[in-house]
């Protein structure tokens, strides 16, 4: 969302902290394919994407560097060559400020160890994680293919069944890291991988990736230390916002947000500026889907209040009981969609946990107006 400052040159710590690439949402959209979201021209010292960065041909840690495929805020993804094993991999190496930063060193320590435990079929499978250099690195599965956001953008809202198909194996994937007690905190278009799938009945597969990798714990209020922006706050749910301790029903909020931007192309809440955006996911409801999109069964609305209540006691426990009555609800027809589907866990706090103080003139919407 915003422009970071990059460094310029080309070691192994420099060109791994020229990875600011806000896009429409703040990920990184820059993969072969797709337009690059951040022009040279207006942010100078950060190299273009897929231009070379001085690091191609070069071999870190036991991989030759092939191609960058993407980039984000905080690193830059390459096609690499794992020299011992013989086989394609993707490289991700780290902003050398975050290598800097003790607990983001001790997170990144623990989670890539947790993460690589995890084998699940939705999952990116982590090789390696180390550092050097200086810089911190993750050798993974190579996806071939786009990410969730790339494919948004390309395409605008995806068919329910496509979405549902979507949604149920990154909720798959979401609950499988939650029984190991890792919560993702940064599920979002850009960490959703699609790849082709094996067949008609699975068009497509999605890998789920960078868990424990969100900056966001460090600084929510938009800048770390150097002023690097720390990403999009489409999907961030509001017990992050307010600091208070997480748990896998983060995870479901986020999962929310990211489904019903598949649905309609948009995400639930938009504002002009960040601070605003903070405010509307702590207080504000979020707006029917079958609002954003014409056709949508009103059964639907119901589900996402759920999953997207304020408080996370109020939304389903896990991501798959979200997805499970989320398809439901979009299989009834649309005009008798308003009857049955979960009403007893939606009432009317659900909406509003606490009446909410008026909202500042700089936090109201820009878009839509919120009455019914
Ligand atoms: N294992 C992988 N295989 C193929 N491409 C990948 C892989 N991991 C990441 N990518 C690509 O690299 C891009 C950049 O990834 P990165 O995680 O740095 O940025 P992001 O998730 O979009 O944004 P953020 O910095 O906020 O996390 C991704 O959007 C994705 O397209
Ligand atoms: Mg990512």
């Amino acid at each position: 969302m915003r422009p970071a400052p990059a460094p310029g040159g080309a070691t192994p710590g420099e060109a791994a902290g020229g990875g600011a690439g806000p896009g429409p949402g703040g990920g990184g959209r820059d993969r072969p394919g797709t337009a690059p979201a951040v022009h040279p021209d207006t942010h100078p010292g950060l190299p273009a994407a897929g231009r070379d960065s001085g690091l191609l041909g070069k071999r870190i840690a036991g991989y030759l560097v092939e191609e960058e495929i993407g980039r984000g805020g905080m690193a830059v993804v390459y096609r690499a060559f794992d020299v011992k094993l013989e086989r394609t991999v993707a490289l991700k190496l780290l902003a050398p400020e975050l290598a800097r930063n003790d607990t983001f060193r001790k997170r990144f320590a623990h989670e890539s160890r947790v993460a690589a435990a995890i084998d699940h079929p939705h999952i990116v499978p982590v090789f390696e994680a180390g550092e050097t250099e200086g810089v911190l690195y993750i050798a993974m599965r190579f996806v071939p293919g786009q990410d969730l956001r790339a494919l948004l953008d390309r395409e605008g809202p995806l068919p329910p069944v496509t979405a549902g198909r979507i949604a149920t194996q990154v909720a798959s994937a979401l609950d499988a890291a939650h029984a190991h007690d890792l919560v993702h905190r940064d599920v979002k278009p850009g960490n959703i991988l699609v790849a082709e799938g094996t067949d008609r009945d699975h068009p497509e597969h999605v890998y789920l990736t960078d868990f424990g990798l969100t900056k966001k714990s460090l600084s929510l209020t938009g800048f770390t230390t150097v002023g690097q922006f720390v990403g999009t706050l489409d999907y961030v749910a509001p017990e992050q916002i307010s600091g208070k301790p997480v748990d896998g029903r983060c995870d479901v909020y986020s999962l929310a947000c990211v489904v019903f931007e598949t649905l309609t192309g948009v995400p639930p809440f938009r504002r002009d500026d960040d601070m605003a955006l903070l405010w509307a996911h702590q207080y504000d409801p979020p707006p029917p889907l079958s609002e954003e999109r014409a056709g949508l069964p009103e059964a639907a609305d119901e589900v996402f209040a759920v999953a997207l209540a304020k408080s996370p006691e109020e939304r389903y426990g896990t991501c798959l009981e979200f997805v499970t009555e989320l398809r439901a609800a979009l299989a009834r027809d649309g005009r008798a969609g308003g009857a049955g589907g979960r009403t007893s866990r939606v009432r009317s706090d659900v909406w509003q946990p606490t009446p909410p103080p008026e909202p500042p003139a700089w936090a109201r919407p820009v878009f839509r107006s919120l009455g019914p």
